[in-house]
């Protein structure tokens, strides 16, 4: 059993207490992990800001494509990612080889490959690369009845090592090997993807956006976590406290902890520990998000966002053109940068708006601080 203080685990990469609002993009991953080798359905492509829940995601994906007979791995992409990918594999696929060291004796290892269970034989060791390891552990644990599925965390189509696992992947997958694969990446690296072309395979992965999560869920999942974690909180409390998350997955989590950490036992959360709570969920997502996601922009699509900031209501691209005085060209190539990021959307032709609602406050907050 969870203790009061583990309901909430407000940290990048773990495994919530309970995953919500996800059930649907589930669902169609799960149906398409059961679909022929070879299938596109079987490369997935997750796509989100920071914190809205790729990892927790991915985690939860393993563990019930590990019932589809799959052996899940999952990597974070970078200059290790492809030894390590191989090594989690025999750790993992290991225990499915049903051989005795004794049944392997006599037989010529080395030809084989492998010298016991997932185990490659020096030879083999030392001459193959990545692309043939990985498809001779594909076979072997077909032949036990197992399928392989790689969930790729953090992708960038910078890192080499990515290029050629989705290379390698693109050939398994063209041979009917039993491989699956699901990346998640955020919104400015993955909009990258387009300038590669040996990762033109990524753009046909089916794509899943994962977006703020809606508040109603929240509230109910609220309701019976604070129990859980014997917070006691009125209704109207627990609607405010799932309101000020905007659905934000991190932001739940951290509203939660907070709540759990001020809380006195028996005693219902008062309104000012709400609001004491709420700030300092503000300013932690500030630095940890916000900060975060406007650091690696230029000036000018600062300037582009404050503009987009100062306007109440329906964001007009006119408005906007009006404000910065840039030019119509120059204007619409900060337009895609900012789309393409992930930090902007176009909800209607001539229309603008911020991907998270949370981002316009944190940027009037900064301007008039910054002004004071
Ligand atoms: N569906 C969900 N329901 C409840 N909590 C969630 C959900 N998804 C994620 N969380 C929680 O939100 C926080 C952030 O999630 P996670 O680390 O998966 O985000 P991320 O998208 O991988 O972020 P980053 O881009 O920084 O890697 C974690 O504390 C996690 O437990
Ligand atoms: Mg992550």
């Amino acid at each position: 059993m969870k203790t009061k203080r583990e309901i909430f685990r407000p940290s990048f990469g773990n495994r919530p207490d309970q995953l919500i609002g996800r059930d649907e993009v589930i669902d169609r991953i799960m149906e398409g992990l059961q679909s022929y080798p070879g299938s596109a359905d079987r490369s997935v492509l997750l796509v989100g800001q920071r914190g809205m829940g790729k990892t927790a995601l991915l985690l939860e994906l393993a563990d019930r494509a590990s019932a589809l007979d799959y052996v899940p791995v999952r990597v974070t992409c970078g200059e290790a990612m492809l030894e390590n990918l191989i090594e989690l594999l025999q750790r993992e696929g290991t225990q499915y080889i049903k051989e005795t060291r004794r049944s392997v004796k006599g037989v010529s290892a080395g030809a084989l490959g492998f010298s016991f269970g997932l185990t490659f034989s020096e030879e083999a060791q030392r001459s193959f690369g990545f692309r043939v390891k990985l498809e001779m552990i594909c076979e072997k644990l077909a032949k036990a009845g197992k399928r392989v599925l790689i969930l790729a965390d953090e992708v960038t189509p910078t890192v080499k090592e990515m290029r050629e696992l989705a290379t390698a992947y693109q050939e398994l997958s063209g041979i009917d090997t039993e491989i699956a694969i699901v990346m998640a990446g955020l919104p400015a690296a993955v909009s990258d993807i387009l300038n590669y072309k040996t990762l033109t395979f990524l753009n046909r992965a089916k794509r899943y956006e994962l977006d703020l999560i809606p508040v109603g869920i929240v509230e109910g999942y609220y309701r019976s976590a604070f129990e859980r974690a014997s917070i006691k909180a009125s209704p109207g409390i627990i609607r405010e406290a799932a309101e000020s998350t905007q659905g934000f997955p991190y932001q739940i989590q951290l509203v939660g902890y907070y709540l759990s950490k001020f809380s006195t036992d028996g005693k219902s959360v008062s309104s000012k520990t709400l609001h004491r709570v709420m700030q300092m969920v503000q300013e932690e997502v500030d630095e940890k998000v916000f900060r975060a996601m406007i650091h690696p922009l230029s000036d000018r699509d600062r300037v582009f966002l404050s503009a987009m900031a100062a306007c109440d209501g329906v964001i007009k691209t006119a408005d906007i053109e009006s404000l910065t005085h840039f030019k119509h060209g120059m204007l619409q190539s900060y337009r895609s940068r900012l789309i393409d990021a992930g930090i902007i959307t176009s909800p209607r032709r001539g229309e603008l708006a911020f991907a998270f609602p949370q981002l316009a406050d944190y940027l009037r907050r900064q301007e008039s601080a910054q002004g004071a």
